[in-house]
């Protein structure tokens, strides 16, 4: 089986091989950060759309849906702080000619020291057994705490350089901790400089600055600007939300890791509007319903944890990420942004139109408060992919691929096989497929072996196979093979409708 190294690179090649993810433009040789969703793939994150979907606005009264276009007035971007301060503190190395976020390349060496620690704790743990107190030693080591002391030294440091946009001494404090260049080991670098993250295009009719529009980087502005015409026809109240799922550009630096930070990506993002001064409260409800909502599908709990903005993006007072523990370590999967009114008190100035609330208990209006949950649907692809994909030696010299998926989030959920292609068994079985596949999406196949089948089954992560013999045509039963522990029962066809339908249905997840 593969170490965990390998692994990741072979959770790349199995979503080519099995129709999930392509690059884009593949006999061009691909284009850099860009991905194509293939048959498998789009059915995974359609289902993963749904999920989200479900959850915030079908089973909150108080969330509504929107969907806005990519493109939007030039000053919506002015407006938002995008055309002044969405940039990325960008460092090229002179020798390897490679470019690098500064912020990133500081981040990798705090992760270097943290790991020390962790192999400190590691050696201590075992050195003491059931007696070890990993707190107390945390706090009392003198190792960690000189390390940790490093750490919280750094990132003061890189929070300042952020704040006062001292690029000057970002460069120096990278030229101190003494960072190469990870692919070249060079330590010959440009100085530091802001480089904005927004793609731009023009307007047929319309020449120069006038006519220039970007490709929206994120989806929440489409939310905002769209404030006031869902206040009037939706008849929410404060505190309510909107959600809307769509594309988003960015022009990434640091574009690797697969599909984790791509130049086109989709976002799940919801805004929700609220009193001012009521945003801490609703900063935590949301942060604590979010990890809910990722912890519920099942892929543990250890593999999340929040982390908190040291430095907030230029529209928040406080952000957090929800962080997955992917095949290349801990990331951030999900943001949560307590947003105050920063983008409502924007679009009004610059828009000139009132963008405020009449609050009927207090009997003022106000431009309302905003808590925001972002959600990159291609990180929760790679998420729920890293999460699921099993390499398993089965004992007897033989192995498989196997997609532990969410029946929910599976692209096929149930495939339908005729033992053989005689004896009227694939009429039978076919009989079954029509009816299964009015309510979940299923496959019909004759092809190879039972066992082939089960794998290539196993291999896109389809729950249940239903098998039609020759005992079928006696008794009306079939068997149905369940994917993770490979069991198989015989059961009447009524009973196994009704079984595929309660397995793979919403409930089970949304409740
Ligand atoms: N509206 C707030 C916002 O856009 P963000 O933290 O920049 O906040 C939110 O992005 C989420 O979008 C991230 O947590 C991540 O899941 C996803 N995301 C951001 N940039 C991405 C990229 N280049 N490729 C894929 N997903 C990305």
């Amino acid at each position: 089986m593969a170490q965990q190294d390998d692994l990741f690179k072979n959770l790349v090649s199995h979503s080519k091989e099995y129709g999930f993810v392509f690059p884009s433009s593949e006999i061009y040789d691909g284009l850099g950060a860009v991905y194509d969703y293939g048959p498998n793939g789009v059915e995974l994150k359609n289902n993963i759309k749904l999920y989200w979907w479900k959850s915030m606005v079908q089973m909150h009264e108080n969330i509504v849906g929107l969907d806005t276009a990519i493109f939007m007035h030039p000053k919506t971007w002015k407006a938002s702080g995008h055309v002044d301060a969405f940039n990325d503190p960008l460092i090229d190395n002179k020798d390897s000619k490679k470019r690098y976020r500064a912020d990133v390349l500081v981040e990798e060496h705090i992760e270097k020291i943290n790991q020390k620690i962790l192999k400190d704790v590691e050696k201590a743990a075992a050195k003491f057994g059931e007696a070890f107190n990993e707190a107390e030693f945390r706090s009392t080591n003198p190792n960690v705490l000189r390390r940790q002391e490093e750490i919280n030294k750094i990132e003061a440091r890189m929070k300042a350089c952020l704040e006062n946009e001292d690029l000057a001494d970002f460069k120096l404090m990278i030229e101190e901790l003494g960072i190469a260049d990870p692919l070249s080991g060079s330590k010959n670098w440009t100085d530091v400089r802001q480089f904005n993250l927004m793609f731009n295009t023009q307007l047929g009719n319309i020449a120069g600055e006038e006519g220039k529009l970007y490709l929206r980087p994120e989806t929440a502005q489409g939310i905002f600007v769209n404030f006031l015409n869902v206040l009037n026809t939706s008849r929410q109240r404060i505190p309510f939300g909107i959600a809307q799922i769509g594309k988003a550009f960015r022009n990434e630096i640091v574009a690797r890791q697969f599909i984790f930070r791509m130049r086109e990506f989709e976002q799940m993002e919801m805004q929700f509007f609220i009193r001012p001064g009521e945003q801490a409260k609703w900063y935590e409800y949301w942060k604590e319903t979010r990890a809910k909502w990722h912890k519920n599908l099942g892929f543990g709990e250890e593999k999340y944890r929040f982390h908190d903005h040291l430095k907030t993006a230029h529209y928040a007072d406080a952000a957090a990420d929800i962080e997955f523990e992917f095949p290349f370590g801990f990331k951030e999967l999900e943001g949560i942004h307590s947003r105050t009114d920063f983008d409502l008190s924007q679009h009004q100035d610059l828009s000139g139109k009132k963008l405020q609330y009449f609050d009927p208990e207090l009997n003022e209006s106000y431009v309302p408060f905003v808590v925001e949950t972002s959600v990159g649907l291609d990180r929760m692809f790679l998420a729920t992919l890293s999460a699921c994909y099993k390499e398993e030696d089965l004992g007897d010299g033989n192995s498989r691929v196997v997609l532990s998926l969410p029946p929910v989030l599976a692209p096929v959920k149930v495939a339908i096989f005729p033992l053989t292609k005689k004896d009227g068994l694939p009429d039978k079985a076919r009989e079954i497929f029509n009816r299964l596949r009015l309510d979940l999406n299923c496959q019909y196949e004759e092809k190879d072996n039972i066992g082939k089948r089960y794998r290539r089954q196993d291999a896109i992560g389809t729950p249940y196979c239903i098998t039609v013999d020759h005992q079928t045509l006696e008794d009306n039963t079939v068997t149905i093979r369940e994917r993770d522990s490979m069991a198989q029962e015989r059961v009447s066809v009524e009973r196994v409708i009704e079984l595929a339908l309660e397995k793979c249905s919403w409930s089970k997840v949304l409740k």
